[in-house]
């Protein structure tokens, strides 16, 4: 029961709520550890990357109850200050816990977090910028430990963007002493959405949003009720189905003013969206060639993890298309498998081109990581015959259910 079927072929019709986002979530759960007390956390996921990243607080000490949407997390036991080997290695976002857990502990210990299969993903700016906060790190060949008896503030000149260190940075900033700088900042949502929660409890944090955070440290922060937003990626899947599939789809919560760039995209081939406080209607398939060159770029671009969707629908759709990822340097993973339906796609260094004109037919095709995974079910649903997706588990890592929400959206799907 680690796949997916899908009859190919359907146009879609319905409706489908957007769940909370996977990518917000991960470090506002991280930064409950920052707050002595019990935390609420509202419309998290029930993905398998939070249900990890719950496991990890509960292994440091967090008393953890999930009803329904809600997660209340309790911090006051934390004691432990090594995180356990297997849940590092199934999730890297357990590095985010390591900003969090040196200012709650003063210390880390734990293995580095593999390699993911979408590139190398090093943590070599996180611990650089930590160590100009005074912490010591003593790297061994498999695990590392981090020390710091008082973090201070610090200015962070990066060398270039990355979400997870941003996050890092702030989550060890908030009770430091003294301020701190982080430039160039990312400006994900989910960064302002983590922001907006550290706020809520007490946090000094100016410039969430733009390129330049400037973190005042506080002494102590306090317990906080807060809402997750809408996933702006799981909101793009979907809308790569109908635009593969066709029809005419309403995806409730989408959160349209974080997808500015995807919409633009769209439009461009060919689909009519109608975004809306409530949520956003498509209609239609993409029968327009995109017109320039689909390039990944850190928010407000293109974001990196539609990019495999958007490949399935330049495949499906018959149009081609070129793209060039600049973020990760493995995320064309699902080239071959969309090759086994039938599509045309040539790999050059960081280049994909897709050719126009092919027909894909369905078969079985492996999910390799997680948004290559839901891109593949995507290509399926527009492709000929029946198809199988394997290794669902990597999708479940981000999807509460795709299957539910796709048949929602009237596709025929199943787990297999
Ligand atoms: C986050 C998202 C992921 C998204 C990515 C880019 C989460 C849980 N994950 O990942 O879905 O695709 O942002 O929007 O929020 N890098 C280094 N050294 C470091 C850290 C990063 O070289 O110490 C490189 C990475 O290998 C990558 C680039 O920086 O090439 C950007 O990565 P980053 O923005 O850090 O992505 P993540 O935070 O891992």
């Amino acid at each position: 029961m680690d796949a997916v079927r899908i009859y190919g072929g359907n146009c879609l019709s319905g409706q489908t709520k957007i769940q909370g986002s996977k990518n917000a979530s991960l470090p506002i759960l991280a930064a409950t550890l920052l707050i002595d007390g019990t935390c609420e956390i509202v419309n998290c996921p029930d993905i398998s990357d939070v249900y990890h990243m719950l496991r990890l607080l509960e292994s440091l000490g967090c008393r953890v109850c999930r009803k329904a949407d809600v997660i209340r997390i309790d911090t006051c036991r934390v004691a432990e200050c090594d995180m356990p080997a297997d849940s590092v290695g199934v999730m890297r976002s357990s590095i985010m816990l390591l900003g969090a857990l040196l200012a709650r502990m003063g210390e880390v210990a734990m293995e580095y977090p593999g390699g993911c299969v979408i590139g190398k993903r090093p943590i070599d700016l996180h611990l650089c910028a930590l160590r100009r906060m005074g912490v010591e790190i003593m790297e061994g060949p498999e695990e590392f430990c981090a020390r710091a008896c008082r973090l201070h503030g610090a200015v962070h000149e990066l060398p270039f963007v990355s979400v997870g260190v941003t996050e890092n940075l702030i989550l060890a900033a908030v009770l430091a002493e003294g301020e701190t700088v982080i430039h160039p900042a990312a400006r994900e949502p989910e960064i302002q959405a983590l922001c907006e929660f550290l706020v809520s409890a007490g946090g000094k944090i100016n410039g969430a949003g733009t390129d330049r955070l400037v973190i005042e440290g506080v002494k102590k922060l306090c317990p906080v009720r807060f809402r997750v937003p809408a996933d702006r990626i799981v909101a793009g899947t979907y809308l790569t189905a109908c635009m593969c599939a066709g029809g005419r789809v309403f995806l409730e919560d989408a959160p349209c003013c974080q997808m500015e760039s995807v919409i633009a995209c769209a439009e461009n081939m060919g689909v009519h969206l109608r975004p809306s406080p409530e949520g956003l209607l498509v209609e239609g398939r993409a029968c327009r060639r995109l017109g320039e060159n689909l390039v990944t770029a850190v928010y407000p671009g293109f974001p990196t993890d539609l990019q495999s969707p958007f490949m399935a629908v330049m495949a499906l759709s018959g149009q081609g298309g070129q793209i060039e990822e600049t973020v990760f340097e493995n995320r064309f993973r699902i080239v071959p498998e969309l090759v086994k339906m039938g599509a045309d796609i040539r790999v050059k260094g960081n280049c994909a081109c897709v050719c126009a004109g092919t027909r894909l037919c369905n078969t079985i095709v492996e999910a390799k990581e997680l948004r290559g995974g839901a891109a593949l079910i995507v290509a399926a649903l527009a492709a000929e015959g029946t198809g199988i997706v394997t290794n669902r588990h990597y999708i479940d890592r981000g999807y509460e259910d795709i299957t539910r929400s796709l048949r929602e959206l009237g596709a025929d799907v199943e787990l297999a």
